[in-house]
């Protein structure tokens, strides 16, 4: 059983995908409810356990990433339970922002509302030639309210974030990488997932310190002042200036040879 969201794990990586073809993947109060519960399962195993290295979220069939909220389940529910399904977004999807490996969404269909919002919270994003991307709220008498009107601003700047929201627009995935909303398009007819994960080879193939160590000053880069960031930049310095991983990269460049990363 499901609950609407399947964990796998290939290799290093966790695969999250939500399961809902029926209804395109829409995020109903039992999905973001399941989805909660895999972020702190995986956040525990990290603790542990470094071998996890990726998170990616995708979405069952072709058709759809994640339609966005529910919108039959919504119909039925009472402005109470909206106001905590608002909380429930936070709560329970902002470990995809969080969580100390990255996490790359594979937009294998259309991410509309909040399906476009669960993208945003990861670090990539890459999709399918055919998906379609947008934040058509206004057109449904509401508003993003996991987190778009202050993901898309900081992504994409202030005019592009006005223009997609208060236009309701729908994006292809080409209109979508000239944006800079996805870091790739996944050719027509592949594999996404192979695709997905061959795009991220190279940060497998990292020190998995140094990865560690970079996204936290990466994320932490649009929060705070110059002078903040670069204090944390140097801070996560310190973190992999003394790993083994640093001193093997160093002793492979000079005997002219591939590093053999421990995560040490
Ligand atoms: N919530 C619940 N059910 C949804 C849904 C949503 N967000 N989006 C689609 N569905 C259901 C449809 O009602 C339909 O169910 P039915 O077969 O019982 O009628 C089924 O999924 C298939 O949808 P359909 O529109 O026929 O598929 P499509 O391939 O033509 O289009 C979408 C797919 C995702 C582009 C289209 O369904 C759509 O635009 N959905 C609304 C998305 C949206 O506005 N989300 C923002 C919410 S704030």
């Amino acid at each position: 059983m499901s609950d609407g969201v399947r964990l796998e794990r290939r290799g290093s990586i966790a695969l999250v995908t939500l399961d809902r073809p029926e209804r395109m993947n829409a995020l109903s109060r039992s999905v973001v409810a399941r989805f909660g519960e895999i972020g702190r399962e995986l956040e525990a195993e990290l603790e542990t356990d470094a071998a996890l290295r990726l998170v990616i979220v995708t979405g069952a069939g072709d058709k759809a990433f994640c339609a966005g909220a529910d919108l039959k389940e919504r119909a039925g529910m009472s402005d109470d339970e909206v106001r905590a399904l608002l909380v429930a977004y936070e709560t329970e999807l902002g470990w995809l922002e969080t969580i100390g490996v990255p996490t790359l969404a594979a937009i294998n269909g259309a991410a509309l509302g909040g399906g476009l919002e669960l993208a945003l919270l990861c670090d990539l994003r890459v999709a399918a030639e055919h998906a379609v991307l947008g934040l058509p709220e206004v057109s449904l008498g509401v508003i993003p309210a996991a987190g778009g009107t202050q993901r898309l601003p900081r992504l994409l700047g202030e005019a592009r974030a006005k223009e997609l929201i208060l236009r309701a627009a729908r994006l292809s995935a080409p209109e979508a990488l000239m944006l800079g909303l996805i870091n790739q398009i996944l050719p027509k007819g592949a594999d996404l997932l192979l695709e997905a994960q061959s795009f991220a080879e190279p940060i497998l193939d990292a020190a998995p310190l140094a990865v560690r160590a970079a996204l936290k000053a990466l994320r932490g880069a649009l929060t705070r002042e110059l002078r903040a960031g670069l204090a944390l930049e140097r801070a996560e310095y310190e973190a992999c200036l003394k790993s083994e991983d640093r001193k093997e990269a160093l002793a492979a460049f000079a005997d002219k040879r591939k590093p053999v990363f421990r995560g040490r």
